[in-house]
């Protein structure tokens, strides 16, 4: 697979609606709506109508505010393939993977070009100063929600320590014109930011609305000290270009709108609760507070919102997407696994199913094992190691396999005192709890079966080929 970009260029929200609109999956919806929870019903519906393909939803009329809401606009994985070339970045993870041997220097040489990420000094062409969220249409997004929350924002952060730069998607909830928590979770970049800090405060910038190429960097689990924006300049094929007023962290050139601001030590207040893509109300929590300090916006400025509750919405789709665009890594660290499926049901952090081929005794575990070492999979809560003869995304084979192959003595450990989802409700402590590991793998005798393993029962190729030659007749 070649090393080309898709053949049209995004450069900000605004084309990426064009683009969606070009494709026939975007939705204009022209009638009147409020920001409150009417927002959420359309664009859960559409989820749910269409999992997986839902179009984006651009709601141009929204009751008292002259800024269109988007809404869905990574909700389809056609779009994330098309768009993140998925081929193209297997193929270059591939080659990666392959000693070197097929390792192809213009796709490498391209690939760190367009890693660097290019700063310019923000000037406020282009954009009017607000004065502060009250001016945004920010959606209340479910019935018992504690506010109004920020769904979609990019947070930049800068390390106290060695200055690199760490992006993510933390929700943010507006508590008035000039304050809103920030829901960073404890073992995220930017949580990490504010841990180093040991007293005073660290400026913040918040980017809304950008091209799909930031988003999307902005929410993969990406190694930490690694820079989202010189991903999404790999994933786009052209160099990040941030602006930087100084003293804040520099932030994506073509935002809607820019957020600058500050979090302090000592200054938290109660976040929450939050209807979250775990189905539930997150549960209030203590979180440091964003306290705006300047605020600007491009004029009709487009609001970007991500709907989030019970499964499957918007970030399914993304996280079956990043799943499978992290799954060559996964494998390559350990040449076992076959395949490796978070379903949406699972939450993503809470539930893993992996298929390998076993080599030598306990490689399901080692697995199972190396896979919780890897980054947010750390947060996995019940994870299941199947055969290679399982499609584990096939819930009746995965029964079947758990039913026909787990003895629970043997087969099931507790592993107690590991980092957990902060979104985990069911563990009594926060960030912290249990795990459980399930080797659902044929047994062998080093592994303490001592039986013959039975056969799985299937039909012979021949018999299967004579009776469909009579079926048909037989069965007139
Ligand atoms: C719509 C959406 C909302 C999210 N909200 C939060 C959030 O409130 N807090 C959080 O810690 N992570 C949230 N995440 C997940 C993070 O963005 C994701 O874990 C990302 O990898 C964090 O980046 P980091 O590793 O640089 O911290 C959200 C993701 C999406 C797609």
């Amino acid at each position: 697979m070649e090393y080309d970009m898709v053949d049209l260029v995004i450069s900000d929200l605004r084309g990426f609606l064009e683009y969606l609109g070009k494709k026939g999956r975007r939705k204009t919806i022209r009638q009147e709506v409020s920001r409150d929870l009417e927002i959420t019903e359309f664009s859960d519906r559409a989820c749910r109508e269409s999992p997986n393909s839902a179009p984006a939803m651009f709601f141009e009329d929204v009751s008292g505010f002259d800024s269109p809401v988007a809404t869905n606009i990574l909700a389809s994985s056609e779009t994330l393939s098309e768009l993140f070339g998925t081929e193209r970045i297997l193929g270059m993870l591939r080659t990666l993977s392959s000693n070197g041997e097929n390792l192809r220097i213009l796709d490498a040489a391209r690939a760190l070009i367009s890693a660097k990420p290019k700063t310019i000094g923000f000037s406020g062409k282009n954009y009017a100063k607000i004065g502060g969220f009250d001016e945004l249409p920010i959606l209340k997004v479910w019935p018992n929600d504690a506010g109004r929350y920020i769904t979609q924002p990019i947070v930049v952060t800068r390390d106290p320590e060695d200055g690199s730069l760490n992006a993510g998607i933390y929700r943010m909830q507006v508590f008035d014109n000039e304050s809103a928590g920030m829901h960073w979770q404890a073992q995220k970049g930017g949580a990490m930011h504010f841990g180093k800090l040991k007293e005073g405060s660290m400026k913040v910038t918040v980017a809304l609305g950008t091209d799909p190429y930031n988003l999307l960097s902005a929410i993969t689990p990406l190694p930490e000290g690694m820079n989202e924006f010189s991903a999404s300049g790999v994933l786009r094929g052209s160099r990040s270009l941030l602006v930087s007023n100084g003293e804040y962290p520099p932030a994506p050139a073509n935002a809607e709108t820019l957020l600058f601001g500050s979090v302090s030590k000592g200054d938290y207040a109660v976040e929450g609760p939050f209807g979250d893509h775990t189905g539930y109300y997150s549960i209030p929590q203590e979180y440091p507070v964003f306290r705006l300090e300047a605020a600007y916006s491009k004029r009709n400025a487009i609001y970007p919102a991500s709907i989030v509750g019970f499964p499957w919405n918007e970030d399914a789709t993304i996280g079956l997407f990043l799943t499978e665009l992290l799954k060559p890594v996964l494998k390559s660290m350990n040449r076992c696994i076959r395949d490796i499926y978070l379903p949406p049901e699972g939450l993503f952090t809470n539930t893993c199913f992996v298929s390998i081929s076993k080599r030598v005794p306990g490689e399901a575990k080692k697995a199972m094992f190396s896979l919780l070492g890897f980054g947010q999979l750390s947060f996995i809560k019940i994870m299941v190691a199947f055969d290679d003869d399982i499609d584990i995304r096939d819930t009746k084979k995965v029964l079947w396999a758990l039913s026909s192959r787990v003895e629970p003595e043997r087969d099931i450990q507790i592993i107690k005192g590991a980092p957990l989802d902060s979104l985990d409700h069911s563990s009594g402590t926060v960030n912290f709890g249990s795990k459980v590991l399930i080797d659902a793998t044929r047994k062998g005798k080093e592994e303490g079966y001592y039986r013959d393993w039975p056969d799985v029962i299937s039909m012979s190729d021949e018999i299967k080929k004579r009776v469909d030659k009579k079926w048909n007749s037989a069965m007139r």
